[in-house]
């Protein structure tokens, strides 16, 4: 049965067929609802169901409460109609922008596989008659033989479209990560779908931005900031990189490039567990931290986040708990393992 859904407060309405979650059938219609893993794990796409009910499906407590199912909230990535439900009404806010970019499914051949000490960066090439429509710092899921996916941000950005570029951290364990690591070739065939999710630069807005980023959680701002180099976006912009050791900084040159080609833009490395060989003088600690530290008020700001789930967390709860940042205006990108999703 079809069940016809209304999104509060913009009025808009698509329908939901049987089996899809209130998400997929959303986007398939144009619908720009906001989200990140579709797994239930980050908690991206909550939203709160006004009339009408849900089956809640299978997600993490953490991205979602039991004490916030109870209030009336629910995960759209996962969320379907309850058998029966002809009508339900939502309230979600609504990302302008990726609800018009078709999403598809296409074939890419690995042109260069280039390791920067743990991270394998990657360049797939399109079919000739393709090209992938795209905004900054969204990601595509790399559709393995044995019918899992994989996430990976794209790391250039829209304009830079000859190649996409993905940069996959070695991850003891990770099955795709190895076998990038020890057994991809170059010219190899893949099948990835996309574009997806709802990280990507608000250029609606003239706030400051604040960046920050753990780990491989650089590749999307990587985009992001290209982007905005080329488009001549002078809104003052600070990263803040957070890593261990000063090699998992794996394109820190770059980063520092960008102060001179952006006006306003400033990087700041940050390393927790620096070595002795580093000689390192810069900052330490965790990276949600030193933007604490360098901030007294975040009232006037856009934040984007990128990395570990509990960088991210971290970075959302003091930031507006502590620092007066809007709700509204922090943006994330929370990267999961695998085996955090339960899968191997
Ligand atoms: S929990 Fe729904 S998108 Fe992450």
């Amino acid at each position: 049965m079809t069940c016809q859904v209304k999104v509060l407060p913009s009025g808009h309405g698509f329908a939901v067929e049987a089996g899809e979650t209130l998400l997929e059938a959303a986007l398939r219609q144009g619908i720009g609802l906001p989200y990140g893993c579709r797994d239930g794990a980050c908690g991206a796409c909550k939203g709160k169901v006004v009339s009408g009910v849900v089956e809640h499906g299978a997600h993490q407590e953490k991205a979602l409460t039991d004490s916030e199912r109870a209030a009336g909230f629910a995960l759209f990535c996962c969320a379907r109609p309850a058998e029966g439900q002809a009508e339900i009404a939502i309230e979600a806010r609504e990302v302008t922008g990726i609800g018009d970019i078709p999403i598809k499914t296409l074939p890419c051949r690995v042109e260069s596989i280039v390791k920067v000490h743990d991270v394998a960066i990657l360049k797939l090439k399109l079919p000739v008659s393709e090209r992938l429509q795209f905004r900054a710092g969204q990601y595509i899921d790399i559709l393995m033989k044995d019918g899992k996916k994989r996430s990976f941000s794209i790391a250039n950005a829209p304009h830079d479209d000859a190649f996409l570029e993905l940069h996959i951290r070695n991850q003891p364990g990770g099955s795709f990560s190895e076998y990038v690591f020890n057994t991809m070739k170059e010219r190899e065939i893949m099948r990835f779908k996309g574009p997806m999710g709802s990280f990507f630069l608000r250029e609606e807005s003239d706030k400051p931005i604040v960046f920050i980023a753990s780990g491989t959680g650089f590749a999307p701002i990587k985009g992001i900031v290209e982007h905005a180099i080329h488009n001549g976006i002078t809104r003052p912009m600070v990263l803040y990189w957070g890593a261990r050791t000063k090699a998992d900084l794996y394109m820190a040159e770059l980063a520092g490039s960008w102060q001179e080609k952006l006006p306003g833009f400033s990087f700041i490395p940050v390393l927790s567990e620096a070595l002795p060989e580093d000689n390192w003088t810069g900052r330490t600690g965790f990276v949600h931290q030193a933007v604490l530290d360098d901030f007294d008020d975040l009232s006037g700001y856009q934040v984007y986040a990128c990395g570990a789930p509990v960088m991210v967390e971290a970075a959302h709860k003091s930031f507006t708990a502590e620092r007066a940042l809007p709700e509204e205006e922090f943006f994330s990108d929370a990267f999961f393992l695998a085996k955090d999703l339960g899968q191997k």
